[in-house]
């Protein structure tokens, strides 16, 4: 029973991004089974997956295509190793990748998560360079705020003091440059008429340091774990020129934005570009099982082709790399991708959820509401007028997200910032349940001094 299971949970687990003390004090959230859109918890209570269970969920969940595509993979193998082999889902699934990647982007190197797909694109790069013969290009540009996953190379280019300051000494450096953010812009009065500011500042430290840098990795488009912060249009697209321009590569990555997510089936479509390596990961599987990837232009792919003495071999691999039921599922959830038209879809449903959008501008508490797609941040401010931001210990948006748990939706906020993130099977009518606890979880803590439950 839950009582049971909620000790065993305190004595036994530790979860990850959770201050444990908190969650000792609280009733944890304890998840047994989950239909469609909703999760369902071992009390039988349900609630909407509102953040996609840490954005990756594509099509809902228990989605029997994707169930069987495991369950007929099950019956052949389940796991074989990828390194110096094959096995037949891990090639289908490559062409597959290939197929709905931006165009130039030509070799998928398999791994399990965002952040090794991360660790591969900067070794990949970094190492490029030695075989291109200029092995003095060495450091990484990264943006102001960014996040790319938890391992030490991924922190490395990580950029969120609260995740990755207590490291700082195991890190490698790496050159920053302001993400536009244009909400609270520190270059211009006027963002939107600016001509990209900001671009100066890029445009300024790969005049003067290219010859030393390997690549520049981007969160294309939206800036996820700081806060849902968007790009411009077109502002990825300078970038990629002033990256081919310097001579510097370009890794972006779509951990966070790939696969339809944000209306596009990539983040860089919106701009047309091709970066030389891409990451993917979260919904490549639907939402289902860990496999990732880092996609490769064929010019970084042969610059590591070489005879067995030159010793140019991509020494890197996991044990679980191009497992089979992952890659099956995969597999399985882009061609529904395909059969549903459902970058289209989300497009299309995304309109719907902009206009039920504009009615929390009404809100005395939101300051900013950024959307891409189904990829959408409301700030939350104290002063809309001045933007004065709440104290971060006021746990303004953890309140939002409580609230969110007790009127039935899953939220996980973002520091101030309520992230909404449905899957991309929603339908209008579950869209529209769900942008109604949203507004109401807001209104009450914000506006109603309703009071929720515990600590954490
Ligand atoms: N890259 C990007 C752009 C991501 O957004 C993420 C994870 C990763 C890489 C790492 O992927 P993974 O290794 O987890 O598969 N920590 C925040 C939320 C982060 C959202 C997940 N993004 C939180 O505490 O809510």
């Amino acid at each position: 029973d839950y009582q049971t299971l909620s000790e065993k949970s305190k004595q036994y687990l530790w979860n990850p991004f959770t201050q444990m003390k908190g969650y000792h004090e609280d009733q944890p959230l304890i998840i047994e089974s989950a239909e469609g859109v909703k999760l369902r918890d071992v009390t039988g209570r349900e609630y909407y997956d509102g953040v996609s269970s840490v954005w990756l969920n594509v099509h809902g969940h228990r989605v029997p295509e994707l169930d069987e595509a495991i369950k007929e993979q099950l019956g052949k193998i389940a796991h074989s190793t990828l390194l110096g082999m094959a096995n037949v889902p891990a090639i289908e699934l490559a062409e597959q990748i290939i197929r709905v990647a931006p165009q130039g982007l030509q070799k998928v190197f398999y791994s399990d998560s965002g952040a090794t797909s991360v660790e591969i694109a900067i070794k990949m790069a970094f190492q490029y360079w030695q075989h291109k013969g200029k092995p003095e290009k060495q450091s990484f540009v990264t943006m102001n705020n960014a996040y790319h996953g938890d391992t030490i190379g991924a922190v490395s280019v990580g950029a969120i003091d609260i995740y990755h300051k207590a490291y700082s000494k195991l890190l490698f450096r790496s050159y920053r440059v302001d993400y536009p953010y244009c909400y609270r812009c520190p270059v211009s009065q006027e963002p939107s008429s600016c001509g990209f500011a900001c671009l100066e500042q890029v445009e300024s430290l790969l005049t003067e340091k290219a010859g030393e840098i390997a690549a520049f990795i981007i969160e294309p488009v939206v800036q996820g774990a700081s806060g849902i912060i968007t790009m411009p249009s077109g502002f990825l697209k300078e970038l990629r020129k002033l990256c081919t321009e310097h001579d510097v590569l370009m890794i972006c990555d779509e951990v966070a934005t790939g696969f339809g997510r944000t209306g596009a089936m990539f983040a860089c479509d919106h701009d047309g570009v091709t970066p030389d390596l891409m990451c993917v990961a979260k919904g490549l599987t639907g939402g289902y099982l860990p496999v990732a990837a880092t996609l490769a232009t064929d010019e970084v792919y042969n610059a590591f082709l070489g005879s067995y003495e030159e010793k140019k071999t991509f020494f890197h691999g996991h044990s679980y790399t191009g497992n089979q039921l992952g890659c099956a599922v995969a597999l399985a959830n882009l061609k529904l991708f395909h059969d549903r038209g459902l970058v289209a879809d989300v497009a299309d449903k995304s309109g719907h959820v902009a206009e039920r959008l504009e009615a929390f501008s009404s809100l005395k508490s939101v300051g900013d509401i950024r959307q891409r797609g189904f990829m959408i941040g409301i700030e939350l401010v104290k002063d809309k007028a001045t933007k004065e931001e709440y104290d971060w210990q006021e746990k303004i948006g953890l309140l939002v997200s409580r609230r969110a748990c007790e009127l039935g939706m899953i939220l996980r906020p973002l520091g101030n910032v309520v992230v909404f993130m449905p899957p991309l099977g929603s339908t209008v009518a579950e869209l529209d349940e769900m942008i109604d606890i949203l507004y109401k979880a807001i209104e009450d803590i914000t506006e109603k001094g309703v009071k929720t439950r515990g600590e954490g």
